[in-house]
């Protein structure tokens, strides 16, 4: 998500995450169901369609449907769909049929008891080539060695850096303009976690704290534009976007992924 205004920082009760172990291992499941419809030929609305009767069959719904941030319209799709040059929060649509050599990102939020669980994995269609699939497997390492930097007393910079750094070293740009966000009753709070920046720098981790970490990273540069249903964002030069997100705690000795 685009960096919001704050909404106030909130430290979650055990009790509370709870809840959120149960909407996020719940999160990664509707993903776990997704995964195998990812073949060439099928639509993006096909697996959006799915997706939708799945979460409504496990008592939730989609936090994505019709969610309407400042200076956007309500989004129409249940998950979002980003395939290729998109960087994130396509939609789903009729018209666009996966094919052999696509990767495309599949971001789902299912609400469940009051609480938010957000995650997303590039998948191939087929087998793309080898460079995409490098983007795909560095932007992966990227968003574990940022997770793997998350330990109360560090701090929200130390993510950024590290992910920057093996971003960079494989020859990919970091996008700037979208970061993770804090998660829980609300969908997106404070902190904003910067998917680049400085070891050192930033707010201080407190167990309890909740928050995703989501790094799309560019074959290309990381300028964007966004497309006239002012949802889709992709690159401006056209080349590949992939990303991954999970939803973490902080917990008393380091940190735990909710969204596995
Ligand atoms: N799940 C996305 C995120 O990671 C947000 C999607 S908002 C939507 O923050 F409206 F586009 F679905
Ligand atoms: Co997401
Ligand atoms: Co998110």
């Amino acid at each position: 998500m685009r960096s919001q205004p704050s909404k106030g920082l909130v430290l979650l009760s055990d009790k509370e995450l709870d809840k959120m172990r149960r909407v996020g291992r719940l999160a990664a499941e509707l993903l776990n169901h997704l995964e195998p419809m990812v073949q060439p030929g099928i639509s993006t609305q096909a697996l959006n369609g799915e997706a939708e009767r799945w979460t409504q069959a496990h008592g939730a719904t989609s936090a994505q449907l019709g969610y309407t941030p400042p200076g956007h319209p309500p989004f129409p799709g249940s998950i979002c769909t980003s395939v290729n040059e998109v960087i994130c929060h396509g939609i789903p649509s009729r018209q666009q049929i996966l094919k052999a050599g696509d990767i495309v990102n599949i971001d789902v939020t299912p609400l469940l008891e009051g609480y938010h669980g957000d995650t997303s994995r590039t998948f191939f269609v087929g087998n793309p080539s080898p460079s995409a699939q490098k983007l795909v497997q560095v932007t992966h390492e990227c968003m574990l060695r940022g997770i793997a930097e998350i330990k109360p007393g560090a701090r929200i910079g130390d993510i950024g850096a590290a992910i920057q750094a093996h971003a960079e070293a494989n020859g990919f740009a970091v996008v700037r303009d979208f970061v993770g966000h804090g998660v829980g009753r609300q969908f997106h709070t404070e902190p904003s976690v910067p998917h680049f920046g400085q070891r050192g720098r930033g707010l201080r981790l407190k167990p309890g704290m909740v928050f995703t970490v989501e790094p799309m990273l560019n074959e290309g540069t990381y300028d964007f534009r966004i497309l006239g249903d002012r949802w889709t964002v992709v690159t401006k030069d056209g080349k590949l976007s992939a990303q991954f997100e999970h939803t973490v705690a902080v917990t008393p000795d380091g940190v735990e992924i909710l969204t596995l």
